[in-house]
């Protein structure tokens, strides 16, 4: 890393001892690992437009969720820009990703941590949360979805864009939500699914999106979905609800 980098990176973590590259990445960003003298870090970068817009508000919900106790993140510590990147440094969450855990675990030991995903998913669609406020999540998501697709970033289509524009599901309580609910987002620790990672869509929306994205891996494997309901006693999106979030909107994200 050049200096000018490392400088503005041990301004705000100290001393760099080393840095590494993390097994996993994402496909929006590039993630180190950074030990100091102080602790162990995450260095998440990005590159480009749409992307680094996301890593800013996922800064910004971090900073936000520093001083709450009841949904679990990592901490922040900072975000900086410079002319072609964005940096945001949290503290490294000893853990692996659900969709990992998933891959090494026995069959009942798969069902354990779904159910569990469910009851800690359940969890943050309960919380109030100051500091978020509630403005029309879906009418704005359809916004980003028509900008993204004027601008190439998205892999829906017009006709599907205005296939979800017209055929809006009627509206439910919205509630706290996590926004890129996904497998891979979610972090086990210690064996259970306790930390929310990847945040940059948390604020007041539909919970019926972040149902339709934590199942949508699992359509042809009952047994799954029941775990993962014995878990989240919320409610049961349809399936029509589940195709709108998932084989819809979620195209443009
Ligand atoms: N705080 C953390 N502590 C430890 N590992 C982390 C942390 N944050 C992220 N990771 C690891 O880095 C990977 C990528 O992180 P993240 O999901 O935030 O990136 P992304 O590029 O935004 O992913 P996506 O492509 O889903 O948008 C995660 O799967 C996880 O393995
Ligand atoms: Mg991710």
């Amino acid at each position: 890393m050049e200096k000018e980098m490392n400088s503005k990176v041990e301004e705000i973590i100290g001393k760099i001892e080393r840095m590494s590259l993390l097994q996993d990445q994402g496909c929006t960003s590039e993630v180190h690992q950074v030990v100091t003298e102080e602790g162990s870090y995450v260095l998440k970068s990005s590159y480009e437009g749409k992307y680094r817009e996301w890593l800013r508000n996922e800064a910004v919900v971090l900073e936000k969720l520093n001083t709450n106790t009841e949904i679990p993140t990592p901490s922040y510590y900072g975000y900086f820009e410079r002319k072609n990147s964005s940096h945001l440094i949290m503290s490294f969450e000893k853990g692996i990703t659900l969709t990992t855990a998933l891959r090494e675990a026995e069959k009942q030991e798969q069902l354990s941590l779904i159910k569990g995903f469910g009851q800690f998913l359940q969890r943050l669609h309960e919380t109030t949360v100051t500091g978020f406020h509630n403005n029309h999540w879906l009418a704005e998501q359809l916004k980003k979805a028509e900008s993204y697709l004027k601008t190439g970033h998205a892999d829906g289509d017009l006709k599907l864009l205005q296939k979800i524009t017209l055929d809006r599901p009627s509206s439910v309580q919205q509630t706290m939500i996590h926004g890129d609910c996904t497998t891979d987002n979610v972090m086990v620790i210690n064996g259970k699914v306790s930390m929310f990672i990847d945040v940059a869509g948390m604020r007041i929306g539909d919970p019926r999106y972040d149902e339709s994205l934590a199942i949508r891996k699992w359509m042809n494997h009952q047994e799954f979905i029941e775990a993962f309901y014995e878990g989240y006693r919320r409610y049961k999106v349809t399936k029509e609800e589940f195709e709108y979030f998932n084989e819809g909107l979620y195209e443009f994200f």
